[in-house]
């Protein structure tokens, strides 16, 4: 069951009080820029980034004041920073209900790192590396279903094989009838809009229409994973596999006692709602800016067949810079704090902003242009690319997203003879905390490459990169 919505707590929102001295910003009430926050996230704040520089204020009807960052050395400071004062977890309570009250996404401090310490050596490099052949797998099984002459949107394309890569890695399920009827279930729960967190203002919600339905997806995708739970832990050889479900269930909790079920469908939960549509948007973003850039795209082509060519590695890191898929990350302070030469009450939300700082020529020459080439050159800047944050709370599945879309990318070209549909690019759209292409990545497949299944033979075992 999940657990029932309870009325919202948060912190009494920061109002500046006789000592406070904010960044400058926008002189705009709260309940304007609310929606221009919400609705066009990066139009507005490179907008108010270029009138008041680096650092500035904006105000929110939820939050106060938020403290937005777009100088690697501030940034760094928030990374680096105490996980007792730079809060993370506060921030997510909303997602509560979903993925539970274990949830890493969830905790602060010391709960927050003993939690993650024991999902850090399923996501490790090596670990990582030994499921390409299971992604690329999976990856030729989602294409083969693909139109051929028939223009389609790839966004929705890729959220079926990310979760499908997720089913397959993450909790190891072989089996095409289960993975089928998990597949059908996860994509219900995970299919959540904002409207749902109205559970928390009017928790009598939950009894009725939509939202009943909602909390009935959560209870069947539940089902089905603790039936998966249960399964894996009768098998004898568990140490053999290789997905993240069988390493949690080999972890144990400080008093040296095996974690228990709920523990171990918090954390799935946690990575099926942080990794699937994060992952799909990444994908479905370097598809539509490499398939308008033909020099690019021949380059990677170029390529296939040697699996450690760097460059589709710069091609997925470039597209991460240039649509990133989400643009801030937030952190609260949990006491009066100096940040960027502030000092700030208790309760700040301050974010670093992923955006603005992919977006800065002084940081990227040339930022507003596709060119992957700029990684064969050199490496960024620390603290200026930062597509999956930083510091204790960096994207546990930074490395995994990366090989996943690399292998993706490789294994498609591999396939088929595919373009984007239309010269000029898709516009951005602001979908919860992600920012999408706006028409889906709309694309078209040509023809099926008749070669494909020599050149995918002729690869032999291949790299990932390397964790950023
Ligand atoms: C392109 C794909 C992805 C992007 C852009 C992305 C981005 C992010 C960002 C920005 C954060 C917050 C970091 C911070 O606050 O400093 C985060 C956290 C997280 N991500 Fe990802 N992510 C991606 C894929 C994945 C995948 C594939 C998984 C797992 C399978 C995953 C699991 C997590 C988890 C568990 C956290 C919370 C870490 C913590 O609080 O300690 N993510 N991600």
């Amino acid at each position: 069951m999940p657990e029932p919505f309870r009325p919202l707590v948060t912190r009494v929102k920061v109002r500046p009080g006789p000592d406070d001295a904010f960044p400058p910003g926008p002189p705009l009430p709260a309940f304007l820029q609310t929606p221009l926050m919400w609705l066009m996230r990066p139009r507005w704040m490179s907008a108010v980034h270029h009138r008041y520089g680096k650092t500035f204020t904006l105000k929110d009807v939820m939050a106060g004041r938020i403290v937005v960052l777009a100088d690697p050395v501030d940034v760094k400071a928030v990374f680096t920073g105490s996980p007792d004062v730079f809060l993370a977890g506060e921030g997510n309570a909303v997602l509560g209900p979903i993925v539970g009250d274990h949830s890493v996404l969830l905790l602060d401090r010391e709960e927050h790192l003993k939690e993650r310490k024991l999902q850090l050596p399923a996501f490790h490099g090596e670990r990582i590396a030994k499921t390409v052949g299971l992604m690329r797998e999976v990856t030729e099984a989602e294409v083969r279903t693909w139109p051929v002459g028939v223009p389609f949107a790839l966004h929705e394309r890729t959220q079926a094989l990310t979760l499908d890569i997720i089913i397959r890695v993450v909790l190891g399920v072989e089996d095409p009838l289960r993975s089928r009827r998990l597949h059908e279930a996860l994509r219900k729960a995970l299919e959540f809009d904002p409207s749902y967190f109205l559970m928390w203002v009017f928790p009598r919600l939950q009894h009725v229409g939509r939202w009943k339905r909602f909390l009935a997806s959560i209870e069947a995708a539940d089902r089905l994973l603790f039936d998966e739970i249960a399964l894996r832990r009768q098998d004898p050889d568990l140490a053999a596999h290789g997905d993240v479900l069988s390493m949690l269930l080999q972890a144990h909790d400080e008093a040296g006692d095996p974690v228990d079920d709920r523990w171990v469908r918090d954390e799935l939960m946690t990575l099926l709602v942080a990794g699937h549509e994060t992952t799909a948007t990444g994908l479905a973003w370097t598809f539509e800016r490499l398939l308008r850039h033909p020099e690019q795209l021949a380059r990677v082509r170029a390529g296939l067949e040697d699996p450690r060519d760097p460059y589709v590695d710069a091609v997925v890191k470039e597209s991460l810079r240039l649509r990133p898929v989400i643009y801030n990350v937030a952190r609260v302070l949990a006491r009066r704090t100096r940040v960027a030469g502030y000092d700030l009450p208790e309760g700040t939300l301050v974010l670093p902003s992923i955006g603005l700082m992919h977006a800065a020529d002084e940081h990227f020459p040339g930022a507003a242009e596709f060119r992957p080439e700029r990684w064969l050159d050199g490496v960024a800047e620390p603290y200026t690319w930062i597509p999956f944050g930083g510091g204790v709370r960096r994207c546990l599945g930074a490395t995994f997203a990366l090989t996943e879309m690399a292998e993706v990318l490789r294994t498609v070209l591999c396939l088929v003879d595919i373009a984007a549909v239309g010269a000029e690019g898709e516009a951005t759209r602001v979908h919860h905390i992600t920012l999408v292409p706006a028409k889906g990545a709309q694309v078209v497949v040509h023809r099926r490459l008749d070669s494909a299944a020599a050149a995918m033979e002729q690869r032999a075992d291949p790299g990932t990169l390397a964790p950023a």
